[in-house]
């Protein structure tokens, strides 16, 4: 048992609840692996709920980061896993302006997709095209929106019917370009990359679209670089059997999974150091939760927990695990602190939270 852990908990109810919910995460941080109450986790998702409905812009958008300069847009990618988490917990109205968003952003460039421009990887927060350095042709955050609205719909017994033209030019964009390479979650290399092919998989079969069947045949685990974002093949975008996910399976868990239990990104990852990514470790975690290794699962959500700060913010990654130290100074000169409070690493808490089904009186000793 945890040491600080059984200090802090006997004096929990006299505690101030950010204590509950911040002090005894930290303190615990470096074991990596502590004993934690319900009730602590059950504050990191108030304390998530909050971060991301006070990140959400009026137009329905949300900025990557509202700290870090670098993510002062919307990506598609992260506001539909965030849109989604909102879903589940209950947000609806969150999850729809979300989706009102995208769909304008969408629809509002139809004939310019149809002439064969792209639509690109994230806009500004009033759905204009963004001045970055990063490429921009990313098909994954569309396949990952339509999953996200239909799930949504399912979810809550909603109508799609006010995004449906969107949802249909997003449809025929993706039929169309699912086969060309473009760059992956990272955005650090352009291929055909398993991930994104599993999200557009999910995102036309969630529509129904006869081509999900091909762009799911074309999805090749065994030549893959890997990287922790091959989860999403199989949780959540089910474009993989758990028996074929196997093999990768154990390549992560034996190569980007630090003795914490924390998750990296790739082998070469140097980005801010390659520390280890909430996300990704949500994403293990939720991969876990629906194979009923829920121990494993719980862990992982623990995992995230001890990183959350006296604001109640969750970072993209931390530095306690690094792939590459000696890149930390460089990413640190060039563009200051690392992301942090970081939306999306709030949303995958609360998507694992919601799988694990953790409520005030969940005891997870
Ligand atoms: C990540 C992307 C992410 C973006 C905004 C980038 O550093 O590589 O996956 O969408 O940050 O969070």
């Amino acid at each position: 048992m945890c040491r600080c852990c059984r200090g802090n908990r006997g004096k929990t109810k006299q505690l101030a609840r950010f204590l509950i919910g911040a002090t005894i995460y930290a303190v615990c941080s470096d074991t990596g692996g502590c004993e934690m109450t319900g009730q602590g986790l059950s504050y990191a998702k108030k304390c998530s709920v909050r971060i991301i409905l006070e990140g959400q812009a009026p137009t329905g958008a949300w900025l990557a980061s509202h700290t870090f300069n670098p993510y002062g847009f919307c990506w598609f990618r992260d506001g539909a896993f965030i849109a989604d988490a909102m879903s589940r917990v209950g947000h609806v109205e969150s999850a729809e302006a979300f989706f009102d968003w995208a769909a304008e952003v969408i629809y509002s460039r139809k004939e310019r997709v149809k002439g064969g421009e792209i639509l690109r990887a994230r806009y500004t927060v009033e759905g204009e095209e963004s001045e970055d350095e990063w490429p921009n042709f990313q098909l994954d955050g569309f396949g990952t929106l339509l999953w996200a609205i239909r799930a949504h719909a399912v979810r809550h017994n909603r109508p799609t019917e006010q995004w449906q033209e969107a949802i249909q030019v997003t449809l025929d964009y993706l039929a169309r370009r699912w086969s060309e390479p473009c760059h992956d979650w990272w955005e650090e290399y352009s291929a055909i990359h398993p991930a994104t092919l599993a999200s557009i998989y999910a995102g036309l079969g969630a529509f129904d679209h006869p081509e999900a069947d091909a762009v799911k045949a074309a999805i090749n685990l065994k030549n893959a670089k890997l990287d922790a974002s091959l989860i999403a093949c199989v949780t959540p975008f089910r474009a993989v059997t758990h028996e074929e996910f196997k093999p990768t399976l154990e390549q992560i868990e034996q190569k980007l999974v630090n003795k914490a239990g924390g998750v990296h990104r790739h082998p070469k990852d140097t980005y801010y150091g390659g520390g280890e990514w909430l996300i990704l470790t949500a994403l293990l975690g939720w991969y876990y939760a629906q194979v009923g290794r829920e121990k494993e699962a719980l862990k992982k959500l623990e995992r995230i927990a001890v990183h959350m700060d006296e604001n109640g913010w969750l970072p993209e990654q931390t530095s306690q695990y690094m792939l590459a130290p000696k890149m930390r100074r460089y990413w640190f000169d060039k563009w200051g602190q690392p992301a942090h409070p970081l939306v999306w690493s709030h949303a995958m808490f609360l998507t694992l939270a919601s799988e694990l089904k953790i409520s005030r009186t969940t005891r997870t000793n």
